[in-house]
């Protein structure tokens, strides 16, 4: 434990029944670094994720943020890891009966912060997303993208540290995704955010990584920097790469 690494992930086994989707994973992101992990459908990286989280009982191992062990079973360590946390879920589970303005503050009402305050924080994150106009709206007079990027403020309205976002871009088109790599990037370069990061996108995945993981068969099989990643011989990593060409101008 003498590296500083805020998300951490010991020997994680995660069970359906007979179906094992982690089988001994291991994980472990320095302070301040962007972890990208990439991985075929049905692999387990939203298990990963909701393991970190606390919202899945594992079968053996543990995970731990910033130092507090994730025990499903203990409310105050939830609450601890929790509060400094934030999560963007895969389908973008804002509450159907608030505002896009409440919903977003809803984390900060759960921190303690008072309701004016955090109305006009939630207000500034989302606005400073481009989503002015999307305050009084709710979720079912969203489109798919505006209703992700709201689900973006809300991960990271509160300021948190760590952040794990699942396929934040996954379905956006190319010029909001580009926006919301910069804002993951600028969470990172500003605010010294750790975080991991689902993704299918390898030209995401080089622009806003530090480090690249392949879960492959119940494990992180491969961890390297963008440029390595890139060459790397596991058959999946040449099949996610085929196709991509790197711009010299990035990374
Ligand atoms: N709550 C659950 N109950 C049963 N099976 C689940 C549950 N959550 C996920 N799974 C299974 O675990 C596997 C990994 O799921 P998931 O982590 O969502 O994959 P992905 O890598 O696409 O995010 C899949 O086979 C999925 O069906
Ligand atoms: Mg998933």
């Amino acid at each position: 434990m003498s590296e500083d690494a805020p998300i951490r992930v010991e020997g994680l086994r995660i069970a359906f029944g007979d179906r094992v989707v982690l089988d001994g994973l291991d994980l472990a992101v320095p302070r301040g670094k962007t972890f990208v992990l990439m991985g075929l459908s049905g692999t387990g990286k939203s298990v990963t994720l909701k393991s970190i989280a606390g919202f899945l009982e594992p079968a053996a191992g543990r995970a731990f943020v910033d130092g507090t062990e994730v025990d499903p079973r203990d409310r105050a360590s939830l609450r601890k890891v929790r509060s400094g946390m934030g999560y963007v879920f895969q389908h973008a589970a804002l509450l159907r009966w608030m505002t896009a303005l409440e919903n977003v503050a809803l984390p900060l009402v759960e921190n303690g912060v008072e309701p004016a305050e955090a109305q006009s924080r939630a207000t500034r994150r989302l606005e400073a997303l481009g989503l002015g106009e999307a305050i009084d709206r709710y979720p079912d007079e969203m489109s798919g993208g505006m209703a992700k990027r709201v689900g973006f403020a809300r991960a990271t309205v509160t300021g948190a540290k760590v952040i794990l976002y699942d396929e934040p871009t996954t379905g956006l088109d190319p010029i909001t995704t580009r926006t919301v790599d910069e804002l993951i990037v600028r969470g990172r370069e500003e605010d010294g955010v750790t975080s991991v990061v689902v993704s299918h996108d390898v030209e995401s995945a080089v622009r806003i990584g530090d480090l690249i993981g392949l879960l492959y068969e119940g494990r992180i099989q491969v961890v390297a920097p963008p440029r390595e990643f890139l060459r790397h011989t596991h058959p999946v990593v040449r099949e996610f790469v085929r196709g991509f060409r790197p711009q010299e101008s990035s990374t």
